[in-house]
Formats: structure tokens, sequence, C-alpha cells
């Protein structure tokens, strides 16, 4: 039996539709905290398979989601490659911010696969764990951070609104800014054919900040190289689905699900449902879009918007989700509260 993310993705309207939430394992969960208190810091949590599978698991013992996404971070990538990473405490990612041909240069791919080796191990339990629980039901999803935005936290070396001085390096140094994504889009095809060869059944591409840029940098840093990461693991992997989520893309969102490929689009918290549906038509699968913060207020005003999302996505490949992850405020019974709304859709 196939399970009903996969059916989705596959080009199917599966009814009710399948489900899963962006950071479904995270702060808002008790047991989580508990867990990553266990850890200690972050990335000791996601370099261990025995917690990063636990908190993986988490949400779908709780709730029973059609997909688990792999416990890891976007920013693993970077620090596979040598790139220095830590996440401050309550001030989020830090890296030393690449700037100069040097520091591109002391990024090293030859480490990746040692690198990578735990986070592989957490696939392969999670996989296992999937197959003897949840056999036909919750599919594994494999991640990786978009090419643009991974090189957004390096160029920058922290969070930002505007991203200016990576957006700054793309103008003045094309060749040192190609340079970076080119090693980044090959890295990443490395990344995501190791989550798939350890037992990921769909990947995911996050290109978050994709929306910070003009429509000539949009088409060269993030629809070419999600266009060539598709095209590497379609040719190695023909059956395993992509979903890309170019955050903010906008009036560039159907031409991405076109030239890139992707059999899933993720939507973000500003797309109108129904408009997405008539730009982008089956067979791409749309995922998304719950306003996280609807989530969080719960009660009537988060039916309303479920109910708007459900009317425009019935009768077409659908995969519901939040347009941006939970945040960590969020009421666990909230999320059950959906669960079961959208169960009974
Ligand atoms: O449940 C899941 O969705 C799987 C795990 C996951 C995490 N990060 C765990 C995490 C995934 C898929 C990500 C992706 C990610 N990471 C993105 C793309 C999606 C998006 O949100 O736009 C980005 C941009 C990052 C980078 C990142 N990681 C930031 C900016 C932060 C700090 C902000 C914050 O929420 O604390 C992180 C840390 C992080 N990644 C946490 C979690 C659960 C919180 C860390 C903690 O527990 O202290």
């Amino acid at each position: 039996m196939t399970k009903p993310l996969l059916r989705a993705l596959a080009g199917e309207a599966v009814w009710p539709p399948p489900v899963w939430l962006m950071r479904q394992a995270g702060r808002y969960l008790p047991e989580y905290r508990a867990v990553r208190a266990e850890a200690g810091d972050f990335i000791a949590l996601c370099t261990s398979p025995a917690l990063a599978a636990e908190v993986t698991l988490q949400p779908i013992r709780r709730y029973g989601m059609d997909a688990a996404i792999l416990f890891s971070d976007i920013l693993m990538l970077p620090w596979a490659l040598g790139h220095g990473l830590r996440f401050a405490e309550g001030e989020g990612p830090m890296l030393p911010p690449l700037r100069d041909a040097a520091a591109l240069a002391a990024l090293d791919p030859g480490r990746v696969p040692d690198a990578i080796a735990p986070i592989l191990e957490t696939v392969r339990r999670v996989r296992a764990e999937l197959d003897a629980t949840r056999p036909g039901q919750t599919a594994l999803i494999g991640f990786a951070g978009a090419p643009f935005t991974v090189a957004c936290y390096m160029v920058e070396g922290h969070g930002s609104k505007e991203f200016a001085a990576v957006r700054g390096m793309a103008y003045r140094d094309p060749a040192l800014f190609g340079g970076l994504m080119d090693l980044l889009t090959e890295a990443t095809i490395v990344y995501l054919a190791a989550q798939i060869e350890a037992g990921a059944e769909a990947v995911m591409l996050f290109d978050s900040w994709a929306g910070v840029l003009p429509p000539g940098l949009f088409r060269a840093h993030v629809i070419a190289p999600a266009a060539r990461v598709v095209a590497a693991l379609r040719e190695r992997y023909p059956a395993v689905p992509v979903i890309g989520f170019p955050r903010l893309g906008g009036l560039l969102l159907a031409e991405y699900a076109r030239a890139t490929g992707v059999q899933g689009l993720g939507l973000d918290t500003t797309v109108d449902p129904a408009i997405a549906s008539r730009l982008i038509p089956g067979p791409v699968a749309l995922q998304g879009n719950l306003d996280p913060l609807a989530l969080e207020a719960g009660g009537e005003p988060m039916r309303e918007a479920t109910r708007t999302i459900l009317a425009a996505m019935r009768g077409r490949p659908f995969v519901f989700n939040l347009g941006h992850g939970i945040v960590p405020s969020t009421a666990p019974a909230h999320v059950a509260e959906l669960m079961d709304l959208l169960r009974g859709a």
C-alpha cells in the first residue's frame, strides 16, 4: 500500500489530504524540550542518532502525521563542509562570515561523508521504526537547505531580514558567489542522495530566503540550482519525489515549478491557495499553507483558515502543511485539534 504522502506527490488527489507540519518536532513539545536538555547543545542533538531519531518520532506518536521529517538542520551541511557553526542561546545560528576566495577554498567536500554519517544513521533508524510501527502510513522526508538559503547564512554569518551581504556579493563578485553556489549545489546533491540511500522516501529543499531576490537573481540562484538538484536526483532515483519550497517566491512560483521539475511545491503563508491552484496545475502537488500564527491562536480563526485552504485544494494533488514552521509558543492541543479537523475533511 502506497503511503498517502507519496500518492499525493505522485500526482493523485488524495482526500482527506496527507498532512505534516514544518518544525513539527521542536520546542512547542515538552518531550522535545526534555531531550534537547539531555543533549545539551543543538548540534549534539542533530548528531546523536538515538536522540535525533527520538525527536523525529515524537510528533508522529502524538498526532500520527503522514510524514516524519528528519530532525536535523539546513546548516548541518556547511558544518559538514568544515565551516564553523554554533547555535547561540536566543540568537539563532552563528557562522564565520564567508567573504573571500580563501574562505571558499577552505570548504572541504571531502569531509562531508564522515561528518554526515550520524545523520544518515538517524535516517536509517527512523525509517526502520516507521516501517515497524506505521507501515503504509507515515513516510520519511529527508531535506537540505537550498543552496541560496544556505549561502545566505554562510555569507551573512547569522540570520537577517535583508541578507544584504549575500545580495551584494552576488552583484559585486559573481565569480566568488557563483563558486560558492556551485559547491553548495554539488554538496546538496551528494547529501540528499545519501539520505535517499539511507531510507528517505521524499526530499525537500528549503529555500527560506528565496524571496529576497529580484527576478534575475531568483532565476539564477533559486530556480537554476533547484533544477540541477532535481535533475541529478531524478536520474538516480526516478521514484523519489522532491518538494521545493522557494519561500516568498510570489509571482515566480509557477515558473519555479515548471522549470525545476519538482513534484511538490511548498506554498508560504502569503500565497492565496485558490490562485496558486489555478496557476500551478496537477500533477504538481501543492503543499501548505496555514499561517503558523493561526495555529498558535487556535479556535475558530484556525478552523476558518484551514477550511479556506481545503476548499481551494479539494480535487487536486495536495499536502496539508503550514506556510512556515510551527512557532514555539504553540499549544500542543491546537495541533491535535487541527489534525482532527483534517482527518474529518
Ligand atoms: O521538525 C522539523 O521541521 C525538522 C527539523 C528542522 C529544523 N530546522 C530544526 C530546528 C528543519 C527542517 C529545519 C530547517 C531550517 N533551519 C530552515 C528552513 C526552514 C525555515 O524555518 O525557514 C532554516 C532557515 C534553518 C536555520 C535555523 N535553525 C534557524 C534560523 C534556527 C534558529 C531559530 C529557532 O527556531 O531557534 C535554527 C534552529 C533550529 N532548527 C531549531 C529546531 C528545532 C531550534 C533549536 C533549539 O531547539 O534550540
